[in-house]
């Protein structure tokens, strides 16, 4: 049954911004991506297929959205949002080698690897982190090279060995029975990009303690669910919805999660208090946070 939403809802209205967010930064990344002409136009098209595919680019939409908290330019915050945006697709790329998740599927379509070599599929994801920096470091991004250094210092360590890169390693490693052993890996996988789309806010509006604790508290409970539904939906989702493998293959891989050790319910009851925990972290924006507290919902409900 597909749910009618009242048109003016806070519901409906995050419909309608993750929509035109991924308009936005799919449009943006078109512009930003490199083109070229010789061979190695095989490599500017691998990087344009993994980056401007169906993605949700729900962490841009927490960029922009958390931004609307601040006085602050969109421009700079759409050109970092964007170099998130990269990142998290190397990142996908990499997932889906066989070397790691090993799957045929993202986005509705053949992994990168598949559609085109795993050499290729390698040196994608390379040149777009390092298409991240070029972008963030572009003075188009800020008159300020001290906060074009700060853009580009925090997303190479949300991204590095003491954040994503270094939680993919333990994912492999394999956690075992130990509950806080898998949210420290979920924190470093997930949620240290999650993070980083309100530290671009944070950084361009120079903002101070409270509000940093405020939007990263958020950070870290929405990231850590986000994080839970994708491992629920892996057991109870279906590889249409998706777009991606489904059916337990987390478990076959012999993977270690909030699902595996816990089980289903208390999984999800986990879920329900992070979210609980995000909104009341957003308190002491008041009404201004509305939207970002009505997209604590749709993390919980996706499907896809
Ligand atoms: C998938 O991220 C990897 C996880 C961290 C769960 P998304 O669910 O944001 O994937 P896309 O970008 O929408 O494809
Ligand atoms: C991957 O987690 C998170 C990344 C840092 C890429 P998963 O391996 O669960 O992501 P999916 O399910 O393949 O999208
Ligand atoms: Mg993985
Ligand atoms: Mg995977
Ligand atoms: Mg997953």
């Amino acid at each position: 049954m597909v749910a009618v939403l009242a048109a003016n809802s806070p519901e409906q209205a995050v419909l309608d911004r993750v929509s035109e967010v991924a308009d936005l930064v799919t449009v943006a990344l078109d512009e930003l991506l490199p083109r070229a002409d010789g061979p190695e136009s095989r490599l500017t098209e691998a990087m344009r297929y993994a980056a401007l595919g169906p993605g949700k680019r729900l962490r841009p939409f927490f960029a922009i959205e958390a931004s609307r908290l601040f006085d602050i330019e969109e421009r700079p915050v759409l050109r970092a949002a964007c170099a998130l945006e990269c990142v998290h697709a190397y990142s996908l790329v990499h997932d889906d080698l066989p070397c790691m998740d090993d799957d045929d599927l993202r986005r509705g379509r053949p992994t990168l690897h598949r559609a085109y070599d795993e050499a290729t599929a390698v040196l994608a994801g390379d040149a777009l982190q390092t298409a991240a920096f070029d972008i963030i470091l572009h003075e188009d991004t800020h008159e300020d090279a001290e906060i074009r250094c700060d853009l580009a210092a925090r997303l190479s360590l949300a991204s590095g060995a003491r954040g994503m890169a270094g939680g993919q390693m333990i994912d492999l490693l394999g956690v075992r029975d130990d509950l806080g052993g898998v949210a420290r890996m979920q924190r470093l996988k997930t949620g240290a990009l999650f993070a980083y789309a309100f530290e671009i806010p944070l950084i361009l509006a120079r903002a101070g303690d409270a509000h940093r604790h405020a939007l990263l508290g958020f950070a870290h409970d929405i990231g850590l669910a986000y994080q839970i539904v994708d491992d629920l939906l892996d057991v109870e989702g279906t590889t249409e919805e998706l777009g991606k493998a489904a059916g337990g293959k987390d478990a076959a891989l012999g993977k270690t999660n909030f699902v595996t050790l816990l089980g289903l319910d208390a999984a999800r009851q986990r879920v329900a208090h992070l979210a609980d925990q995000a909104r009341a972290h957003l308190d002491p924006f008041g009404r201004d946070a509305e939207i970002l507290k009505a997209s604590v919902d749709f993390v919980l409900k996706r499907r896809s």
